[in-house]
């Protein structure tokens, strides 16, 4: 299910913001115009990726230097070799919404 999260007017072009939906954090992204959402940290050892120089669609980690592309998020660069989680995103009268699977329960319900 779609979220709301902030009006596309916070998030001009070139622009990267993080969010937190169902205890997820997340880096949004606006690449002309299009926004892409992703895993806030890095998959190599979990430094906040959106403290990273954003050029086009390519996010380069500010800890080790890997880059991602925040469109798919495959891995263009070592040393990360596991790609970043993405999430749909998309813009709806003007709010940046993102689809972001609810938490599974911990426990299954019992019938005792
Ligand atoms: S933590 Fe991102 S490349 Fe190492």
């Amino acid at each position: 299910m779609f979220t709301p999260t902030f009006p596309i007017e916070d998030l001009p072009s070139g622009n990267k913001k993080c969010t937190t939906i169902n205890g997820i954090e997340l880096m949004i992204v606006n690449v002309n115009g299009n926004v892409y959402a992703t895993q806030k940290s890095c998959s190599h050892a979990q430094t906040d990726l959106s403290e990273g120089n954003l050029e086009g669609c390519i996010i380069e980690c500010p800890l080790h230097g890997a880059m991602f592309d925040v469109t798919d998020g495959r891995v263009l660069s070592l040393p990360a070799i596991t790609p970043l989680k993405t999430y749909p995103a998309k813009i709806e009268n003007g709010v940046i919404m993102v689809d972001v699977p609810e938490p599974e329960s911990a426990t299954e319900p019992t019938n005792a």
